[in-house]
């Protein structure tokens, strides 16, 4: 039996788990900050950090009473090293080395990509598909899209090469006066609108399996904004908060579309990998995962089957960073003590040696 007390900190959410073999969930406690960052209409990162900061011992603490564990029974701590915000990373990443300095127990930094890929081993009826596998993995930060030829083991096939999905979502949402973040808000406004209302555009890119989104929010702004005007600035037009709605905006309908337009590039290109590579299955994870249109599209689109994880792991946790830290840790992986912290980091093949 594999004990492991996994802590996640790299963007807006504080969170710490206890996971036992890989898949089975003691505890996982999500400390939101998103009212914090509601007020921004995004997450500050500042504000995260001192979040995190002020959070994360009461935050551990609950993680271990839930799942009635002392650090005597743990095997190992695991923490996200990044990709994400320096700042908050840091205060998850010092924690646990402090943790681990005092308990002398060995320390794993986990990609937080490769977490949220191992969110689909925490389904409870996830069996594993044999590999090669796909997957795609949206959210605030990421969109990816990643051939997994066995645990882990990736290579990075495509990818945003501007706005994440996630950040789309937001972005259209702030525009369209909704609350933050914008993905679960668009959703939901979406639900009495027509997707058809608007031709929204599907960027083509120069690489076959990469993703575009910030033509998609730019075609939205103009589409529901009052046009620009010779007076307003250009840092004004390029900025979604200062631009006025048109008075006969139909929100629902934008909001339709938009996730109609959104949602049809990420399956396109989805599923043109899915052949090309002959997967076995596709691994849908990250925020943008929760949205039931995109599961719906890409459930239908091929003969093959889709995991999702469980609505409440799609988001940022760490049960899913103590689950690919529960594969590393049977590896003989182990980090030292005085790694860094990663703003960027790709999935590759080798990704802990790179
Ligand atoms: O994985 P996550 O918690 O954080 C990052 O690692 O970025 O993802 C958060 C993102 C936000 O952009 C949010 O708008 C989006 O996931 N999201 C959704 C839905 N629920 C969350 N996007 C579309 N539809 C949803 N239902
Ligand atoms: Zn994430």
């Amino acid at each position: 039996m594999i004990t492991i007390l996994a802590i996640e900190t790299s963007c807006d959410e504080t969170a710490a788990a206890v996971i036992t073999d890989g898949y089975r969930i003691r505890s996982s406690i999500v400390a939101s900050q998103i009212d914090l960052h509601a007020q921004y209409g995004g997450v500050f990162p500042e504000v995260a950090s001192r979040a995190h900061a002020e959070a994360i011992s009461a935050v551990v603490s609950q993680a271990l009473a839930e799942a009635n564990t002392s650090y005597a029974d743990l095997d190992a701590i695991a923490v996200t090293q990044g990709p994400g915000l320096i700042g908050s990373l840091l205060v998850g990443i010092n924690f646990a080395k402090g943790l681990a300095l005092a308990t002398g127990l060995p320390l794993l930094g986990i990609n937080h990509l490769e977490g949220h890929i191992y969110s689909l081993w925490l389904a409870e009826d996830f069996a594993e598909p044999g590999f090669p596998l796909l997957a795609l993995i949206v959210s605030g930060g990421h969109s990816e899209l990643a051939l997994m030829r066995d645990h882990g083991l990736y290579q990075r096939i495509g990818g945003t090469i501007d706005d994440a999905a996630g950040e789309a979502f937001d972005k259209v949402g702030r525009l369209l006066g909704l609350p933050f973040p914008g993905g679960p808000a668009i959703e939901r406004a979406a639900r009495d609108g027509d997707p058809r209302a608007f031709r929204f555009p599907i960027a083509k890119t120069d690489g076959e399996y990469d993703f575009s989104f910030s033509g998609l929010k730019t075609a939205v702004m103009r589409a529901v904004t009052v046009q620009p005007t010779a007076r307003r600035s250009k840092r004004e037009r390029g900025d979604e908060r200062a631009a006025a709605l048109r008075d006969d905006v139909n929100i629902a309908d934008v909001a339709s579309s938009f996730q109609e337009a959104l949602t049809e590039a990420l399956v396109r290109t989805t599923c043109r990998a899915a052949v090309d590579f002959d997967v076995r299955a596709i691994l849908l994870a990250g925020g943008v995962s929760a949205n039931s249109l995109l599961r719906r599209k890409l459930a239908a689109a091929l003969d093959l089957p889709l995991w999702t994880p469980p609505l409440a792991l799609c988001t940022d946790n760490a049960a899913m960073i103590g689950a690919a830290a529960h594969f590393r840790f049977r590896e003989g992986f182990r980090s030292s003590l005085d790694f860094e912290a990663r703003a960027s980091w790709r999935l590759s093949e080798d990704v802990y040696a790179t």
